[in-house]
């Protein structure tokens, strides 16, 4: 039995924006990438009454079980699929979808249980797989990963200045014994770094940059925007939001990409590619989060929505 707590105090991001920007119709068939704890797909579900239809993925099994537990009212309005948003083309035929959104990344659900290891302010297995049905775990290449490829993924997705210095340092370490827990690697991690003056703490950029690899999450976002603009209809709205500065770079250059008639250098005078736009960008800078929605979510801070509609 789900504790309706776990979703009615959950607030989905730049919802309103969000809204805004999908603009939901009474006989529109959507998608949502990333269902979560349901808050963006319920949004959608009641804008789009009163026969609106959603499909909505998570990897997560808990999350699906929350999510379907939230939606129930909706009955056969909405289809919950436990399969990654990549595979959207197996489940939406091209020009179907009215609109498609994804709002990547970890949520504060899955940060906030110990026994998934995502978070270094708990001490709980190495784990940070969105599905336990992945082959690759944090664990997996924290122990067996090489230490320059460490050190690439720590530089690479999570940013970290110190990237050589923490490789080499949980290479030493799991020399001694394995890495099982996050509290383990948060403390490697935190002797590697020292304080420093940040505000952050010195594990963040490293968790993130593991979470990253573990679950691909750039390859995913890579892979879904042109299967999301195939599915759209003429007139669909694309939705991204994203929490990493290398994710919103992806969605930004996809969206201006495809926004544009011609990709020929500017010094070329006749066109030879015959690229063609099929994107119009309806966001010219990515939309953020107000101080009062920071105030009540400060997960929001980092948030960066862009959207588009196909033509
Ligand atoms: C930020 S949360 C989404 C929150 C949601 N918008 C809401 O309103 O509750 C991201 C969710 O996406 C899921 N996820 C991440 N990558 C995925 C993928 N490739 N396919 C399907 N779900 C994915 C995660 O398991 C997580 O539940």
């Amino acid at each position: 039995m789900i504790d309706p707590s776990l979703y009615s105090s959950h607030i989905p991001v730049l919802f309103e924006s969000c809204m805004r920007l999908m603009n939901p119709q009474p006989c529109g068939f959507y998608a949502d990438g990333t269902l979560g704890a349901g808050g963006h797909s319920e949004g959608i579900l009641k804008a789009s009454a009163p026969d609106g239809k959603l499909i909505a993925f998570d990897l997560d099994p808990v999350a699906i079980e929350i999510a379907q537990e939230r939606l129930k009212p909706y009955g056969s309005r909405v289809r919950i699929i436990q399969d990654s948003y990549v595979n959207l083309g197996l489940y939406a035929e091209d020009n179907s979808l009215d609109g498609f959104i994804v709002d990547l990344g970890v949520s504060s659900m899955q940060l906030d249980r110990e026994d998934r290891g995502f978070s270094f302010l708990q001490d709980g297995p190495l784990d940070m797989r969105f599905s336990p049905a992945q082959a690759v775990s944090a664990a997996d290449i924290v122990n067996d990963w090489p230490e320059e490829e460490l050190s690439r993924i720590l530089w690479e997705y999570g940013e970290e200045r110190k990237s050589r210095r923490i490789a080499a340092m949980i290479c030493a370490e799991r020399n001694a014994a394995r890495i099982e827990t996050t509290g383990q690697l948060r403390d490697i991690i935190q002797s590697a770094v020292g304080y420093g003056r940040e505000k952050i703490h010195p594990a963040t950029r490293s968790f993130q940059a593991i979470r990253i690899a573990v679950n691909e999450e750039l390859k995913a976002v890579e892979s879904v925007l042109p299967a999301a603009v195939n599915a759209l209809k003429p007139g669909g709205r694309l939705l991204v939001i994203s929490f990493h500065s290398l994710e919103d770079r992806i969605v930004k250059n996809f969206i201006r990409k495809e926004s544009r008639d011609c990709l020929c250098p500017p010094e070329q005078l006749v066109c030879t590619c015959g690229h063609k736009a099929i994107l119009r960008e309806l966001t010219r800078h990515p939309v953020i989060a107000d101080e009062d929605e920071i105030r009540i979510n400060p997960r929001a801070r980092s948030a960066r929505l862009r959207a588009a509609v196909k033509l």
